[in-house]
């Protein structure tokens, strides 16, 4: 089945993948390209949308794409850059504003009865983020809207179908901006909304037959959300021809090998597990740098896949979690208009499995996407709202030298902070939270006797994405409950610690 798609021009706004995550809220699928970049297949998009830019129109830099194929002949949406770029190469004129132009403001409709501002109303709040202003509109067209500060706010060209906004739709401020979006992709483009988790499923499913026939495929699953849905969409392509590998590095969390490889063979999955800890733990033995530990770690897995892919007779494809973020060309905001791409693709002088033919069926859709389509498959709500665990697991939250005695501590104080944050409804409030095992020993006093043992950091985060967080408010009631209990029941362990640090300047993690 073919959809409408719609595609997003990126000029390097921080904003541009909430446009594509909105348009997608709408059941309409879009893809994101750089603005230099436009698809040779041009014709196979229904509408286009010009990104935000932290670049000016005016600069020398000024990003200056050639739309001729676009303008005037499909639906075009301009937001903020955009907008100016539009007015400044049509014959308007843009030039740096002298008010604030930053945070919220109020529409006031010019013109009455336009579709593209139908079912909203005037006053309605949005949000603006920017230091140029368009002073006079381009040739042609048509004042939409003001707000206070702002007077071509909103604005149409005659005789086409091309809207230029200045403020952000794709901020949640911008309150009615999802309606705006529908108004232009569903009323003014005619784009249907059928790109839905289960047609997703669907086509996926008969895209990945099509694709690997009757090979057989290996995948290395981790306990987290992307592995786990693309094994199951993939197992629910071509069932018994893929082979699932489990590997514990002896760094996971409590139980957590026997628990999730429980779970996965619940699901039908073909799983094999492998309990390499001591192998991991040798290759770390005496290694205190965070960056040689994360390559030992590192090393150690491949060598651990390597092992095991070599088991499975005539393997042809490796299948990857990658998921859409790791996969969009970026525009860089800083070093001018260059493109950078993050590669999973196999190159010369890796292991052998990594040059295996590579299948990656979530690299199409973001996080929250591959949760909802983790919940059409039928995965356990629990699984699918797990928070997110670093692939060297406890090894980077043990600071200094790892041993197994390390682990176990460790292992033990993070299962009761994160229990415990669970017990009290904390846990889904809180978006990743872990322990850290900190190299210092301080006094204590326990009973009567004099202790000098080991202290810990509780972490927990909200965030979006793990670029930023802030530390969560925990209960005070809480903590002291569960530094109680790790002190108590934790032998090794005489002080907890919370850490009150956002990133940045702090890392989520402490190596
Ligand atoms: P930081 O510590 O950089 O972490 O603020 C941001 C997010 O990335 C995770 N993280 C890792 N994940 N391998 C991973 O797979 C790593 O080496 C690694 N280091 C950090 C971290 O848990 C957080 O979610």
């Amino acid at each position: 089945m073919q959809h409408d798609k719609v595609l997003i021009l990126d000029f390097g706004s921080q904003y541009t993948q909430l446009i594509a995550r909105r348009v997608r809220e709408l059941n309409i699928y879009s893809e994101i390209h750089p603005f230099n970049k436009i698809p040779s297949n041009i014709e196979d998009y229904k509408a286009v949308i010009l990104s935000g830019s932290p670049f000016s129109v005016r600069g020398e830099e000024a990003l200056h794409p050639d739309l001729s194929q676009i303008r005037g002949k499909k639906p075009l949406l301009a937001v903020c850059y955009g907008a100016q770029y539009l007015a400044h190469f049509s014959g308007g004129e843009v030039a740096p504003s002298n008010t604030r132009e930053y945070g919220r403001a109020n529409l006031s409709f010019i013109q009455k009865g336009e579709s593209f501002f139908s079912y909203i109303n005037d006053g309605s709040q949005v949000w603006m983020s920017h230091s140029d202003t368009i002073k006079h509109l381009p040739k042609n067209a048509v004042l939409l809207a003001s707000t206070h500060d702002v007077k071509n706010a909103a604005y149409r060209i005659e005789g086409e179908p091309t809207y230029a906004i200045q403020f952000h739709p794709e901020v949640y401020h911008s309150t009615d901006g999802k309606k705006l979006l529908e108004n232009f992709l569903v009323t003014i483009a005619d784009i249907k909304q059928d790109w839905t988790p289960d047609s997703f499923v669907e086509e996926t499913v008969e895209a990945i037959q099509a694709k690997v026939g009757h090979d057989k495929v290996v995948l290395g699953l981790s306990g987290g959300v992307d592995s786990t849905v693309a094994a199951v969409l993939l197992n629910k392509a071509i069932g018994e021809n893929l082979y699932c590998i489990f590997v514990n590095n002896g760094l996971l969390r409590k139980n957590e090998f026997e628990s999730v490889l429980n779970q996965y063979e619940g699901m039908g999955l073909n799983v094999k597990g492998v309990d390499a800890s001591k192998r991991f733990l040798d290759a770390l033995a005496g290694i205190e740098d965070p960056e040689k530990k994360r390559k030992a770690i590192g090393n150690a897995f491949i060598e651990v896949f390597d092992d095991e892919a070599h088991k499975i007779e005539d393997v042809k494809w490796l299948a990857q979690g990658t998921i859409y973020p790791d996969v969009i060309e970026s525009v860089s905001a800083t070093g001018g208009p260059s493109a950078t791409i993050k590669s999973h693709h196999n190159v010369g002088g890796l292991p052998d499995f990594m040059k295996l033919k590579i299948v990656e069926p979530l690299r199409a859709i973001f996080k929250d996407e591959v949760r909802r389509v983790g919940a059409t498959l039928g995965i356990d709500p629990e699984l699918l709202g797990r928070h997110p665990f670093p692939g060297p697991g406890l090894g980077i939250r043990i600071l200094g030298d790892i041993t197994a005695e390390k682990v176990r501590i460790l292992q033990e104080v993070d299962a009761i902070f994160i229990n415990g944050l669970k017990e009290w409804g904390l846990y889904d409030k809180v978006w990743q939270a872990g322990a850290m095992l900190l190299p210092v020993n301080s006094v204590g006093v326990m009973g009567d006797e004099r202790t000098y043992e080991k202290c810990v950091a509780l972490r927990a985060v909200e965030s979006t994405d793990g670029m930023t967080a802030d530390w969560v408010n925990l209960p005070y009631e809480f903590l002291q409950k569960t530094s109680n209990d790790i002190i108590n029941k934790v032998k090794g362990v005489n002080r907890v610690v919370y850490d009150i640090s956002s990133k940045p300047p702090a890392t989520i993690e402490w190596e």
